[in-house]
């Protein structure tokens, strides 16, 4: 079983708490969701390997670490994830981004593909999968299904805030996966959003509400 992971930092605690507001706007809500996604990124990427690298300091020769050079992807599901992309790059400046769009349908909150665009080498990599919210769980179990259908194996979920419901979905559909949480939520309203949750982040992050 993969682990599950609630961020404890205040700073992300903190960050969660403005964007969850309903009179933040759309430009410090973004800039919070791309700070909020470098400071969990921090965390994903705490086993990433190390190798050893000789080199020459001014004053003499000395051995040093340096990430063993793994290939990694950021992956966010359209449209919300997008916002967390930046500040996953921050972290991780070599990581190729792919892209999967998904929406959910109003009425059956079922998943809609519309979408897919990844690295050619995507299953040798290291993926990061990001969007800020995991209600149902229908997306994010669509996505990370998605990628295993195309060979990725070596997979881990970012979100912002979750559900219950979210998390009990992702981990029975893909035990494999770890899974990054800023914030665990109460439980879904009768519409299928989080409460207290921080409503549309897609709407909140583009302004379209
Ligand atoms: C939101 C969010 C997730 C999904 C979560 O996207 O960004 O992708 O809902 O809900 P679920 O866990 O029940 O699937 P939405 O479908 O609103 O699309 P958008 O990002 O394009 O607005
Ligand atoms: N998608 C969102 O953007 N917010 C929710 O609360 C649930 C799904």
């Amino acid at each position: 079983m993969a682990k599950v992971m609630i961020m404890e930092h205040p700073l992300i605690q903190h960050k969660i708490g403005w964007i969850r507001k309903s009179d933040t706007g759309s430009r410090d809500f973004r800039e919070m969701v791309g700070e909020i996604a470098m400071l969990m990124c921090y965390e994903a990427t705490r086993n990433l390997e190390l190798e050893d690298i000789e080199i020459e300091t001014p004053i003499c020769a000395t051995t040093v670490k340096g990430l063993k050079g793994k290939k990694l992807a950021v992956v966010p599901i359209l449209r919300a994830g997008l916002g967390m992309v930046d500040g996953m790059l921050a972290m991780i400046p070599a990581a190729k981004v792919g892209h999967i769009g998904l929406y959910r349908d109003p009425k059956t909150l079922e998943p809609v593909e519309y979408y897919c665009k990844l690295p050619e080498d995507c299953s040798e990599r290291e993926v990061f999968v990001v969007d800020p919210m995991l209600a149902t769980g229908g997306s994010a179990v669509a996505a990370i299904q998605m990628l295993k259908d195309k060979g990725v194996r070596n997979i881990h979920f970012l979100c912002i805030i979750a559900a219950p419901e979210g998390l009990e979905a992702m981990k029975a559909a893909h035990p494999d996966v770890d899974i990054y949480i800023g914030a665990l939520d109460e439980k879904l309203n009768d519409h299928g959003y989080i409460v207290p949750g921080l409503g549309d982040a897609g709407d909140r992050i583009f302004g379209t509400k």
